[in-house]
This record gives structure tokens, sequence and C-alpha cells, in this order.
């Protein structure tokens, strides 16, 4: 019997040909020759200038209201040990990423889960836990193309997540990764940009613009809390990698960034099209939410339905995913998580045909 190819839709990650090498060769070079002095020293905890500026303006900020760090995971980590302390409330989206559960949970956080709906957070749920007594530090909030399911949150919710942030006291940690990978409808407004009382810090990632080996991330908050995780950051490692960071600066003022953005956007548009296609073939009974842009797709099954059992014969069939239950702190029983972003279509279409098969197989041993 021939032998079956793997494929994986559970690794949030780029495939290597949407990698922009030869590009990152070249900003490699540059940056070796330009600033050897910069790219090869220590630094300082802020991050590698060039690229603080780059940011910054980016943001529209001073460059004192940002740090660059060893990827946005870190950025995540010096926020939450500056701003959160064990036994802490902290807002997460249900379901969010599982990381952040994680870290959240390892810190000894308590956690207020709100739905997730279409168009972002469920803020009336959220606003009535606040006025029955709830009273987070923090509200972890993915509010593009979410992680892991894919929604955008509307701008009327990103208005009305600001009122309750300086009604309330709590600070909006906006998680960001994804912004620039849209390929449908119009972009919307950061909460950092409509911000005008200090509620929010923004985390991106140059992850999914540049590459996720090159490790490169950032803070943009109130020049009070960057000062201090930039403390922080000095006692945790004196200063991130500088060498990837003198590369990204140069990657971005070059302008090769913009188009890596490009090459990469019309690849996962492919995989998004042909991955919400093959649902539609292959399991007509799922249902999910078309993601706008980003990396993942998010499918509820019937009622009823084994994720669980369902991970473990498609795994037989050499296809993986990550179950729902993973980004949840209860149920997701019978949804699951798709990552197209590391397949090319023509395999997104077989791995879902052969998910179906073993859903088709546990329907037919249930009945
Ligand atoms: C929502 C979210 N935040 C943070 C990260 C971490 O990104 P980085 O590679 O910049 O550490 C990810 C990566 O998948 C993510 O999905």
């Amino acid at each position: 019997m021939a032998e079956l190819t793997n494929i994986s839709l559970a690794r949030g990650a780029p495939s290597l040909d949407i990698i922009a090498v030869d590009d990152l060769k070249a900003a490699a070079q540059a940056a070796f020759e330009r600033d050897p002095a910069g790219t090869f020293a220590y630094g300082t905890s802020a991050g590698y200038t060039r690229l603080v500026e780059w940011i910054s303006k980016k943001h529209d900020v001073h460059p004192d209201r940002v740090i660059a760090t060893n990827g946005s995971m870190q950025a995540d980590a010096f926020l939450f040990q500056q701003l959160v302390e064990p036994g802490d409330l902290v807002v997460v989206e249900a379901p969010t990423y599982d990381r952040t559960l994680l870290t959240l949970r390892q810190m000894g956080a308590q956690l207020l889960a709100i739905p997730l709906e279409a168009d972002g957070i469920d803020v009336a749920a959220l606003e009535l836990a606040l006025r029955e007594g709830a009273r987070p530090s923090l509200a972890h909030i993915i509010p593009n193309f979410q992680n892991p399911a894919g929604c955008t949150l509307s701008l009327e919710k990103r208005r009305r997540l600001l009122e309750l942030a300086g009604e309330f006291g709590f600070t909006i940690f906006e998680d960001d990764p994804y912004v620039d990978l849209r390929f449908d409808g119009e972009s919307l407004p950061a909460m950092l940009s409509l911000d005008d009382s200090n509620s929010v810090v923004y985390a991106s990632s140059f992850s999914k613009t540049v590459c996720p080996g090159i490790r490169v991330g950032y803070l943009v908050g109130p020049e009070d809390v960057i000062a201090s995780i930039r403390k922080l950051a000095t006692n945790t490692y004196i200063s991130p990698n500088m060498v990837a960071q003198s590369i990204v600066a140069e990657f971005c003022d070059s302008g090769a960034i913009g188009r890596s953005i490009e090459t990469v956007k019309a690849a996962l548009r492919e995989r998004r099209d042909a991955t919400a296609q093959a649902l539609e073939r292959h399991i007509p009974e799922a249902s999910f939410v078309t993601p706008q842009g980003g990396y993942f797709l998010w499918v509820d099954l019937p009622e009823g339905s084994d994720v669980a059992a369902l991970a473990e014969r498609s795994a037989e069939r050499g296809v993986v995913f990550v179950k729902g239950t993973d980004f949840l702190i209860e149920g997701g029983d019978s949804s699951l998580r798709i990552a197209y972003s590391a397949v090319p279509p023509d395999q997104i279409e077989e791995g879902i045909a052969r998910v179906a098969d073993a859903y088709r197989e546990l329907a037919g041993a249930a009945a």
C-alpha cells in the first residue's frame, strides 16, 4: 500500500514557500554592512533603535511607547508579569489562544471567559459581568482574524470595549499579530489608535509578515508601562536579539516587508478558499465563519460530535488538527481549529477529505 502523506492542519505557521528567503538574505547582508556596531552589540532592552523608530512611525506614537522583544510571546509574558498579580481576574475570549490560557493559569490569574461571536467578543455579556461586580485588571483581546476562531472584532465593539475599560478601570491587551494579513473587507482601526485614556497595551509581531524563526515582536503602550517593562526586560535578558532586529529593520525600511505581505496574503487567500470549499463539499453539516484574513478557521460540527475521537481517527489517516477543547476552559467538544497557513490548496482538499472519511466512519458507528 502506498504510504500516506502526512498533512498538518494543526500548526499556525507559514510554509517555507511563502517566506521571502532572498529578501531576508539581502536584508541580513545590508544590516551587517550598514551597522555592524549596532547589530553585533548588546544594545538596549528597548530594542534595536531603527526598528523601534519604524514601529513608532507605523503606530504614530513616540518611540518611548515601544519595546521590541523576542517574538510577541515574550512581549505577552512581560506584560502579564507587569500587570497581573496572582488572584487577579483577567477577561479572555472563549475560545482563545491556548498559550495565553496556559500562561495566565501558570501565573495564578482567575479567568473570566466571555463568548466570542462572529463579530468578536460578546461585549454585552462582558458588560453584564462588569455590572454584576466582576473587576478584571486586564482583558485579552485578539481583534483581527482571531486565533483560533478567525473572527474579527467590529468597529462598534472596539469602541464599546474602550468605553467599558474607561468606566471599569481595566487595561485592554490588544494582541494583534495577524492584522496585516487581511485579504477581504476593509481594515478597522486598532483600539490603540482610538484610545485617548491610556487603556490599551498593543502587541504585534513580525512572525506572520517576515517569518516566525526571526522571533521579533513588540508592545506599544503607555510610557510608564513600557518604561517598567523595559526594566523587566533588562533584568531578564539585558537586551533582545539585536541581529534579528537589525535584519527586520532593514527588511522593513527597504520595502521588502510590503512584498512579503502581498505574497503571504495571496497564498493564504487561496488556502482559506480551499478550506471553505473542501468543508462545504465533504462535511456539509460543518458550520464556520469564513475568516477575512489570517491563518485559522474554526469548525463547529453538529452537537454531540466527538472531536476527540475524530482527531484520533484523522491522525490514523495522516491528518492532524487541534481540538476545540484546547482553546477553552470548558466546552468545545464538537469543535476544531483548522490552520490552513502551512498547507498548499491540493493538500487541504485531501486533508479535509480524510477528516470527512473519519467523520462518516464515526457517525456510522454511532448510528
Ligand atoms: C494571538 C497570538 N498571540 C501571540 C502569538 C505569538 O506570536 P510570536 O511568534 O510573535 O511569539 C501568536 C502565535 O501564533 C498568536 O496567535
